[in-house]
């Protein structure tokens, strides 16, 4: 399918790996200009490199922490100076760490809420203005399940993306008349390191073999399988398309049939 965003730029935050090195490469393959950003810069260097040499296109990268306000306004200019605006935003980050409730102190959620909520709603704001100046742009904020359906511990994770879920609808009535789309796509078990470094490893250490882990975890899904980075990353570059322009405001789950709430 044709997305029509071949010469658009595309930023895509924590992107060195997981689903916003997937998310990168599939706007890479639709002929966006891309520009990549994560903390260690060896190996976004390397994911530079990868995803320009497996699509064919335009990668570049700038170390940044999204947690910090000057390194996202960096990437940001950074981005306008390489290809002279920036047409699509994927907003991403790590995830904060999982606990019960009353486990976290302020300093934790302050944290957290820095991570993942102001990053978005500080990115979002250094990139309206261009967007809404000439008529297109397109928001897309990787979300998790959690927004959807109780993730036991995700407490930190699920408050400050519930307050990404309500900014953006917000966000999409204000900024619809101008061309521009924000969306959300909430992300269900998809194998990346976040998850082998949680629940798959968390199986290891009980004593399963690797493919035992995988299975074990797949019984609760649907579909009975993890997911592909790529999988999720095919929505992220459709809901960047052109072709998506009257899709916003929405949050749509890739998560094998996880989520078990009907509306
Ligand atoms: N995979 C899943 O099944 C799943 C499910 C639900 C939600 N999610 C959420 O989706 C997001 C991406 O997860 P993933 O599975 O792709 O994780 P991942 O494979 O561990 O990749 C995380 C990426 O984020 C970067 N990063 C982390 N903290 C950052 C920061 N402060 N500033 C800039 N970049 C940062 C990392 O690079 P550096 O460390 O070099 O910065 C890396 O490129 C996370 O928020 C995660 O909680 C994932």
């Amino acid at each position: 399918m044709e997305l029509g965003i071949q010469g658009r730029t595309a930023l895509v935050l924590a992107a060195s790996k997981g689903l916003g090195r997937a998310s990168a490469i599939a706007l890479a393959r639709e002929g966006a200009n891309v520009v990549i950003g994560a903390r260690t810069a060896k190996r976004l260097e390397q994911t530079a490199r990868e995803i320009g040499a497996e699509t064919g296109g335009d990668v570049r990268y700038l170390p940044v922490d999204v947690t910090d306000p000057a390194q996202c306004a960096a990437i940001y200019d950074f981005a306008c100076k390489e290809f002279g605006k920036v047409d699509i935003l994927v907003n991403n980050a790590g995830g904060p760490p999982f606990g019960p409730v009353e486990q976290f102190s302020d300093d934790d959620w302050h944290t957290a809420l820095e991570l993942n909520l102001m990053s978005t709603v500080r990115f979002c704001r250094l990139a309206l203005p261009s967007m809404k100046a000439v008529g297109w742009g397109r928001i897309v904020n990787i979300l998790s399940l959690s927004v959807k359906s109780v993730l036991p511990g995700s407490v930190l994770s699920t408050a400050g993306r519930l307050g990404i879920v309500g900014m953006a609808k917000l966000l999409s009535d204000e900024v619809a008349s101008f061309g521009v789309t924000v969306n959300n796509v909430a992300s269900g078990m998809i194998l990346t390191d976040r998850v082998r470094q949680t629940s798959l490893r968390q199986r290891l250490e009980q004593g399963m073999d690797e493919n035992s882990a995988l299975e074990d975890i797949a019984k609760a899904i649907p579909a009975r399988r993890i997911g592909r980075p790529d999988e999720l990353a095919a929505l992220v570059a459709f809901l960047a398309s052109d072709s998506a322009g009257y899709i916003t405001g929405t949050t749509i789950p890739v998560d094998g049939g996880i989520v078990r709430s009907i509306l």
